[in-house]
């Protein structure tokens, strides 16, 4: 039986040199060493051996096994170096043909602004603390001194939920009082954040105003913090964000939870000045509301308001990729259309 092996095994080898494409290949694998192959039912047979012999059968039937199986895998690459150079050639394969280029993903252009905003912010001292979406009145409105009835609500037409006292945020402010309640340690320790977030209003949908938006909000709460660290942190941030060049301008504003309050512009650049759609042809594009924390909103958030001060900010990325990319209309952000989302 090793005879009958060894010249199996030698006239596989042979056999083997005389291959020369991948399908004979293949058979020449199945017929030799496959479950039914010859070398592989002669091994299967040791068994029938005297016992005595065994050893030395079973030892020689896997050495000329291994053999057999590095031989094929030799013969495997050669064949397939030939097969390709071939194709190469004989124009199965056209090498001419443009790669197909790989599809690479991009930042959202309000994540990019989100982003840009958040180390304009860090450098001047102010960390990132996420508030959430889902709001209740008391935080939404009540600590923020807009009383149940105050007609200051109508500004911002509110997503009520089925369920009682659930609300989504209309604006990133409640997270002031937040804020300051979890960092403030009792209205001991000053506080320096940016919160941003998605901001939700039932409003109807024009080229300036969508559903849901982004703003990120700004507070400094110290002692002897005074308007014109608020003025001077606004243009700062605004010279970052749009170019040493920027103009900006303050205008007297009101809202429930600042006072005073202003409003924050800077000139449109997409018409200079001159006054175009998206400015609403007023040369100036509102940034930002803005304001001194007002005194019943510091105590609500724990601190005494005749030892500490604060100012607070809440400015729209959106409106603000508008204005840096010329961007004439809102609703191309959620719209998930790629034309507008690979331009950026
Ligand atoms: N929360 C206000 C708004 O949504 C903006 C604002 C934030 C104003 C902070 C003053 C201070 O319009």
């Amino acid at each position: 039986m090793l005879e009958q092996l060894e010249s199996l095994s030698a006239a596989a080898l042979a056999e083997l040199e005389t291959i020369n494409s991948s399908d004979a290949l293949r058979e020449w694998e199945s017929k030799y060493l496959g479950k039914k192959g010859s070398v592989i039912e002669l091994v299967r047979s040791t068994g029938k051996l005297p016992a005595e012999e065994r050893p030395a059968f079973g030892k020689r039937a896997n050495e000329i096994k291994t053999k057999l199986e590095a031989a094929h895998a030799d013969r495997e690459k050669l064949i397939h170096d030939q097969e390709l150079a071939q194709d190469l050639e004989g124009g199965e394969v056209d090498i001419t043909l443009p790669g197909r280029p790989r599809q690479v993903g991009g930042l959202h252009p309000s994540t990019q602004t989100l982003r840009n905003f958040y180390s304009i912010w860090a450098d001047m001292g102010f960390q990132v603390y996420r508030s959430r979406d889902v709001e209740d009145d008391l935080h939404n409105f009540e600590l923020l001194n807009f009383p149940p009835h105050h007609p200051a609500r109508d500004m911002q037409d509110t997503f009520y939920t089925t369920t009682p006292d659930v609300i989504l945020r209309t604006h990133t402010s409640p997270g002031q009082i937040r804020a300051m309640q979890e960092f403030g340690e009792g209205g001991t320790q000053p506080i320096r954040v940016i919160l941003p977030g998605m901001c939700y209003r039932f409003e109807q949908i024009t080229a300036r105003s969508e559903v849901q938006f982004h703003q990120v909000e700004g507070l400094a709460v110290g002692r002897n913090i005074r308007m014109s660290d608020l003025k001077g942190t606004i243009a700062a941030f605004a010279r970052r964000m749009f170019g040493e060049a920027a103009k900006v301008r303050y205008r007297a504003s009101y809202f429930p939870f600042t006072e005073p309050s202003m409003e924050v512009d800077v000139e449109c650049f997409l018409c200079g000045g001159e006054g175009c759609r998206v400015c609403k042809y007023a040369g100036w594009l509102e940034i930002a509301g803005s304001g001194m924390v007002h005194p019943t909103v510091l105590r609500n958030g724990g601190y005494d308001p005749t030892q500490w001060s604060g100012f607070a900010f809440g400015m729209g990325p959106e409106r603000i990729t508008m204005l840096k990319h010329g961007i004439e209309d809102i609703r191309y952000f959620w719209s998930n259309d790629l034309r507008f989302l690979e331009q950026f």
